[in-house]
């Protein structure tokens, strides 16, 4: 299982001007490779992670994080120069990011510190953009895969401390462990996909779909927490009507537990439940 958002080229709302491939990470147990490369947009210049898929013809973005580049442009650099820039905090790339913070941002402003469960580090753009916060909270992050955890730290800057942690397990043990121990959350979020583009349904990943897992997300939930679920359909079935059959079927398991539900964008859909 993969964990990341995944961004499919053909969604991107902006226009690729310059890519390049400079490192090649590889893991073994979701036997595969990904790409560690740099590319420019309008948005600016941008480290990504893109699965490794040589003549695949299209490009599929893992994560992606600003960085520094000072006055060179991207063509003129050295793969080296590319993987020295530093990954610019203060200047975020978190377009598809913020519909899946969405929830914890309506709740920033209470002087508690929010305490959550973020399922899926990818190379940590969520992450570190909740540690980026004024009001900070205190994030819990589960990966599955100790590469992503390498990836994240070694390419993009993740660190851990006192109001950050990662834990590398899978995050269906996670939320039984929690549930087990009362543990919850004011917000739990699920960026854990399938890694494989191909796939029906590449996010969430197989595991976050079936009744107990819809159960233990629930109540791994504070009354009033959030439920963020980052979905995204295989590029092979993305027609409309899947989608909407899939998101449905998400919507009934939690329709009797939760007092707002919302569903936002149209490739990249975010799902958003909060529970009563
Ligand atoms: C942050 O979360 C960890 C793990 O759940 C917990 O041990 C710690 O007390 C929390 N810290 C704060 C300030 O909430």
């Amino acid at each position: 299982m993969k964990t990341a958002l995944f961004l499919a080229f053909l969604s991107l709302p902006y226009t690729i001007s310059a890519h390049f491939i400079d490192d090649t990470v590889c893991s073994e147990m979701q036997a595969m490779c990904f790409d560690i490369g740099h590319g420019s947009s309008d948005e600016g210049t941008f480290r990504f992670v893109s699965p490794h898929n040589p003549g695949h013809g299209m490009e599929t973005y893992l994560s992606r994080s600003s960085v520094m580049t000072g006055d060179k442009e991207l063509g003129f650099m050295t793969r080296d120069e590319r993987l020295a820039m530093k990954i610019d905090n203060q200047n975020p790339l978190y377009m598809l990011v913020e519909p899946l913070l969405e929830g914890v941002q309506r709740r920033l402003d209470g002087k508690e510190v929010l305490q959550i469960l973020s399922i899926g580090l990818g190379a940590g753009s969520v992450d570190m953009y909740l540690k980026s916060l004024e009001n900070r909270p205190n994030v819990t992050s589960v990966e599955i895969d100790p590469i992503m955890v390498k990836i994240a730290k070694n390419y993009f800057n993740v660190v851990e401390d006192d109001f950050y942690r990662i834990v590398v397990k899978d995050g269906i043990d996670v939320l039984k462990e929690n549930s087990q121990e009362n543990r919850q959350y004011d917000a739990v979020l699920v960026d854990a996909c399938t890694g494989n583009i191909f796939d029906e349904v590449v996010c969430p990943a197989g595991a976050f779909l079936n009744k107990e897992a819809v159960d233990l997300l629930y109540g791994n939930l504070k009354k009033g927490g959030t439920l963020s679920i980052g979905v995204l359909l295989g590029q092979e079935t993305g027609s409309g009507k899947t989608i909407v059959q899939f998101v449905k079927s998400l919507l009934i398991a939690f329709k009797n537990l939760c007092k707002t539900r919302e569903i936002q964008g149209v490739q990249n859909l975010v799902g958003l439940w909060t529970r009563s």
